[in-house]
């Protein structure tokens, strides 16, 4: 028998304002068909003024407790993949703990930007596996409108605010690519890259910053490495690319995410798409996928998915399983 870390519940949230790109239109030199043609965005939801991300966070999770039909003090362990926390510390994870009320197990934050819900998933997996913990809530959850510039039409027309999560417990399976759960990781990471992609404050300035990125040069990156760490992660499984029913990707621009699969020869008609709606959501954008795709009724029991992300670092990877 060997230990699987099985999805059991999953959910999403999403801030009540709407923002259509023509919103942009008023106060920059910009376009609905620019932002459209460029990334594929049409809308993104922006968090209220007194929304944070704890707070977007706690209701993600509170939806996937209720998918799994489980309650808090079932889960041992919170692990919140963002790059917009509430402050500095304590971690949101604490914050969404409380809001929980769980007053035992533990909870933590993971930071790998874009890619931090690939590096929280591969955390979890880890800790299921080695018996630290039997049930995990992974959440991915941003305010990215929080450390946008305004003025810079080339990033702020690009994000948005969300959070998705995901419950996995520790089940037995066969030790086959058969088994439900997460069945491969690869995780990568370059911080020769680091200017491509990073935000210009932190406790080095006193300020939070805004977000600063060479878009061209990160896709490029994109393509190349999100294709490979997939096709990595699938042949640490046993499998191979035409073996999956979904590939979930970040959802940054759907000119990468046609690029990615194209270079892994999958159809578009095998991808959950949901950058239209959301924009990039960072973190938030791989369970907020899933959970949309689950509710579209995509992604079902049983079904072989690729998540795959990239993101400032440059940091990215691969988790493969089986819904
Ligand atoms: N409206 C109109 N014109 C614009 C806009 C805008 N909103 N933004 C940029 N432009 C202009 C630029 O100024 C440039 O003009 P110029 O040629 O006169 O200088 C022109 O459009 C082309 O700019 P590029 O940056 O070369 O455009 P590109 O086709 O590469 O698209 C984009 C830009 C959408 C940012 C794309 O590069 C991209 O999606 N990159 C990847 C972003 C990403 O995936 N990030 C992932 C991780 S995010 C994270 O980790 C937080």
């Amino acid at each position: 028998m060997t230990k699987r870390s099985v999805v059991i519940g999953v959910g999403h949230y999403l801030p009540e304002r709407v923002v259509p790109n023509a919103e942009f239109e008023k106060t920059l030199d910009t376009s609905d068909e620019w932002i459209r043609s460029r990334s594929g965005i049409e809308r993104r939801h922006f968090a209220a003024e007194d929304e944070s991300t704890s707070d977007l966070a706690t209701h993600a999770a509170q939806a996937a407790l209720a998918d799994a039909g489980i309650e808090a003090d079932d889960i041992d362990a919170i692990i919140l993949a963002t790059s917009t926390a509430d402050l500095t510390f304590p971690s949101a994870a604490t914050m969404v703990q409380a809001r929980l009320g769980m007053t035992t197990g533990f909870a933590f934050d993971v930071q790998a930007v874009c890619a931090g819900f690939i590096y929280a998933l591969s955390n979890a997996n880890a800790m299921i596996l080695s018996g630290q913990a039997k049930r995990v809530m992974v959440i991915g959850a941003e305010t990215f409108s929080r450390i946008m510039d305004w003025t810079d039409r080339s990033t702020c027309v690009l994000f948005g605010d969300g959070a998705g999560a995901l419950i996995l417990e520790g089940q037995e399976g066969s030790g086959t690519a058969q088994d439900r759960g997460i069945l491969a990781v690869d995780l990568n990471s370059d911080g020769r890259y680091k200017d491509l992609l990073y935000v210009d404050g932190g406790v080095s300035t006193g300020t939070s910053g805004y977000l600063r990125m060479q878009g061209n040069q990160v896709f490029r990156h994109a393509v190349e490495k999100l294709a490979k760490t997939a096709e990595t992660a699938l042949e640490r499984a046993g499998l191979g690319a035409d073996d999956l029913d979904w590939i979930v990707p970040h959802q940054a621009n759907i000119r990468i995410i046609q690029g990615t699969a194209r270079k892994m020869g999958l159809s578009m008609d095998k991808v959950v798409v949901t950058v239209q709606d959301h924009g990039n959501t960072s973190a938030a954008s791989i369970p907020l996928a899933l959970s949309v795709g689950k509710a579209r009724g995509q992604i079902k029991q049983g079904d072989l998915v690729v998540t795959e992300a990239i993101g400032g670092g440059l940091a990215w990877g691969a988790v493969v399983l089986r819904w």
